[in-house]
């Protein structure tokens, strides 16, 4: 009998598919969902797998996390672009953790992922990816109930199912689930480039045209079977003209089949009292060895010693993430006694201005611009207090990781924020601070309510603690997500056995 209950049955099995899966690539939080989400479905008795890229370097990540690897020696051929492309199918496995990697060096090489330019070059590894994992269920031995599509790279399966002259036999029995986990990002496309991919079938006001383009997500919110957002606050504001992003009124009318389920995160993984990334582990119980590593730490990032506390950032330097009420906030928390310490990558315009504060206040303000997991883990292992102040937020992990390691978030109250943060001044179980106001004037004047709790240890500790206590973990959300697979699928019960 599996968690859930059940015995007998079929066993649910579900395909994930991505472009991005942590640790083999990562430009943000979809990668950890993708890692994670499948491991706890498993735990449930799901047979989850993931099917996404083989970019430059990722064998050899495999190889060093010592997971498993071997070539299925099967081919997948899709034509694009009235060519056709051919590659690998390797299998990893990590435990009972299986992932189908495709190996195609024309497509797959380059090592950003995601391009400026959505060209139609741009375009064919998402269009690739997300034609070859349907052909991937007719060579593997695994036949999933349900296919679960992550964000616009991979909205093209849904819309194959539904619009492609030879993909649309793929639907059947084969159930979609659309994940938008940041509907900023639509896939806009000029209609030309429909045909190229076998798409052009979906070019019709009930399929993907927008306003004279193609928009690939349209098309997978009316394609799918059912969609999600990765909170439940996120699912309403998208239904609004801000957050709708042009696609409220589609999502209105889709509403019937869309559910917002919390991300989580992998508890194993992000750890502080295991975290080899830290040089002095610690859990809720024994925040004094927090407090050495802070000490350490802050040392080592050349920040002065002063008693003010320490602000951290880890994330995408995009207006996204609040950057243009972050910046202007910075002086007067510096003359306040606040220190900085950010690590990120994204817009030049930020990266240059994060620069110039650091040059400008030596210090007092510690900027890495890049990618760093190591120097991440630290930042949410040390930092008093992490800073979101997001324009528009549809989950966030970096806050719960920042709770999980005792950084008190300071956060707008939007999307996943506003569903994973509970104020300190409007609850007393509160642990961290939210503002509404998207204004710099609204930030200073919350990392002066923080402030003042800093100053009193007692109180400060306390709120440190309720946070690391709080429970961010999938065990709920995946229940949710094998709730909404058994709904779309009709399968009531599923054993757990373990099949490969
Ligand atoms: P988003 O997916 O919008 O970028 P999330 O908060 O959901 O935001 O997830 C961000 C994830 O990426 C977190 O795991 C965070 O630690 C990580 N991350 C973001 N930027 C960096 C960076 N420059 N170096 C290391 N990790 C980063
Ligand atoms: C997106 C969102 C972020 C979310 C992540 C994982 O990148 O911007 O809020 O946490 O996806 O779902």
């Amino acid at each position: 009998m599996d968690i859930n209950g059940n015995s007998g049955g079929e066993k649910l099995k579900v395909l994930h598919v991505s472009p991005e899966m942590a640790p083999l690539s990562k430009v943000g939080g979809l990668a950890d969902v993708v890692y994670s989400l499948p491991r706890a479905l498993r735990f449930m008795g799901v047979d989850a797998r993931v099917v996404t890229p083989a970019y430059d370097g990722v064998f050899d990540k495999v190889r060093d996390l010592g997971w498993d690897l071997s070539n299925t020696r099967k081919l997948l051929r899709v034509s694009l672009n009235w060519e056709v492309f051919t590659a690998r199918v390797w299998r990893a496995s990590s435990g009972d953790h299986v992932i189908y990697l495709i190996e195609q060096e024309e497509l797959f090489s380059d090592k950003s992922i995601y391009r400026e330019n959505l060209d139609l070059k741009g375009l064919l590894p998402f269009a690739f990816l997300s034609l070859a994992s349907l052909e991937l269920t007719r060579i593997v031995p695994f036949n999933p109930h349900v296919i679960h599509l992550h964000d616009w790279g991979t909205s093209m399966t849904c819309i194959a199912m539904k619009w492609h002259p030879y993909f649309r036999r793929f639907a059947g029995d084969l159930r979609s689930v659309f994940t938008i986990h940041n509907l900023a990002h639509q896939g806009l496309l000029p209609a030309d480039h429909l045909q190229p991919i076998g798409l052009h079938e979906a070019f019709h006001i009930n399929g993907v045209e927008f306003y004279g383009m193609a928009n690939l997500v349209k098309g997978a919110i009316i394609g799918s079977d059912a969609i999600t957002t990765v909170s439940p606050t996120y699912s309403h504001e998208i239904q609004g003209p801000d957050a709708g992003m042009g696609l409220d009124g589609l999502i209105r009318s889709h509403s019937w089949k869309l559910k917002g389920i919390l991300n989580g995160l992998d508890t194993d993984y992000w750890n502080p009292s295991t975290d080899p990334a830290i040089e002095i582990n610690f859990d809720v119980s024994s925040l004094e060895q927090r407090e050495k590593f802070r000490s350490l730490f802050v040392k080592d990032a050349g920040l002065d010693e002063s008693q003010g506390p320490v602000i951290g950032s880890v994330g995408r330097l995009y207006p996204q993430k609040g950057m243009d009420i972050l910046i202007p906030a910075i002086r007067p928390l510096i003359h306040e006694g606040f220190r900085f310490i950010f690590l990120g990558s994204g817009d030049p315009y930020f990266q240059g201005e994060l620069d110039q504060l650091a040059r400008e206040f030596p210090g007092r303000i510690r900027v890495t611009l890049g990618y760093d997991e190591s120097l991440a883990h630290r930042i949410y292992g040390s930092s008093d207090m992490f800073v979101m102040p997001s324009l528009f937020e549809p989950c966030g992990l970096s806050q719960l990781i920042a709770l999980r390691y005792g950084a008190v978030p300071i956060a707008r109250k939007t999307g996943g924020l506003a569903d994973t943060i509970t104020d300190v001044h409007a609850n007393p179980e509160g642990y961290g601070y939210l503002f509404s106001d998207y204004s710099s004037h609204s930030l200073i004047r919350t990392c002066l309510r923080a402030l003042d709790d800093f100053k009193d240890p007692s109180r400060w500790r306390d709120i440190i603690e309720k946070g690391m206590k709080k429970d961010f973990s999938w065990k709920n959300s995946a229940l949710e997500y094998v709730k909404l697979y058994k709904d779309i699928t009709g399968l009531k019960g599923h054993s757990s056995d373990s099949s490969n």
